[in-house]
């Protein structure tokens, strides 16, 4: 059984500094609800789940990402609030941090044990991908729409939707924490000698 100390461990750093206690409980309970559902029992298990199955994940897992991601996103929209005289959009740093922690928290339903200490596709990510299912379950624990839009549209089910700001935010984090992986995977990342 995953616990709300468990999920609190894991990210509590960053739900820290969610100033609104109702929005930081509801992201616990997301993550809590997708663990069950996607039959996740245990977080040491849950601390095994590579972030992607797309590329080698070189032991990344879904947890640091997940984290990895909603920093990146928080240091794009502090360089332009810090930055701009006039910032042309307001950003919601409530919404992007607790959108950021869920916006991968569907893959708790996408992937599962291949049995062999990898891991697969399962049936539920093969109806659904995780930016759906994880908008599903935000959605039903009452989380505002527009964070239901940041887990929606993070990813390619997004391209060219209509978007709250943090969405983006959290988009080019996520590609930013994906891409040197893929291009590493395909021999096309340059390192030193
Ligand atoms: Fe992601």
């Amino acid at each position: 059984m995953v616990s709300k100390e468990d999920i609190e461990n894991v990210f509590g750093e960053l739900l820290s500094k969610i100033s609104d206690s109702d929005l930081r409980e509801k992201v616990v309970e997301v993550w809590l609800i997708a663990a069950e559902r996607g039959g996740w029992n245990d977080i040491e298990k849950m601390k095994k789940i590579p972030f992607s199955l797309l590329t080698d994940t070189k032991g990344i897992n879904l947890f640091e990402h997940t984290i990895a991601v909603t920093k990146g996103a928080l240091g794009l929209a502090r360089a332009q609030e810090e930055t701009y005289s006039s910032l042309p959009y307001k950003i919601d740093f409530d919404r992007l941090i607790a959108g950021g922690l869920l916006h991968d928290v569907g893959k708790l339903l996408e992937v599962e044990p291949d049995g062999k200490r990898g891991h697969i596709k399962s049936h539920s990510g093969r109806c659904a991908r995780h930016p759906i299912s994880g908008a599903a379950i935000a959605y039903e624990v009452g989380l505002p729409m527009e964070i239901v839009n940041i887990i929606a549209c993070h990813s390619k089910e997004g391209e060219g939707r209509p978007q709250v700001v943090e969405t983006g935010f959290i988009h080019q984090a996520d590609f930013a924490a994906f891409n040197p992986l893929l291009m590493l995977g395909k021999g096309l990342l340059i390192q030193e000698e």
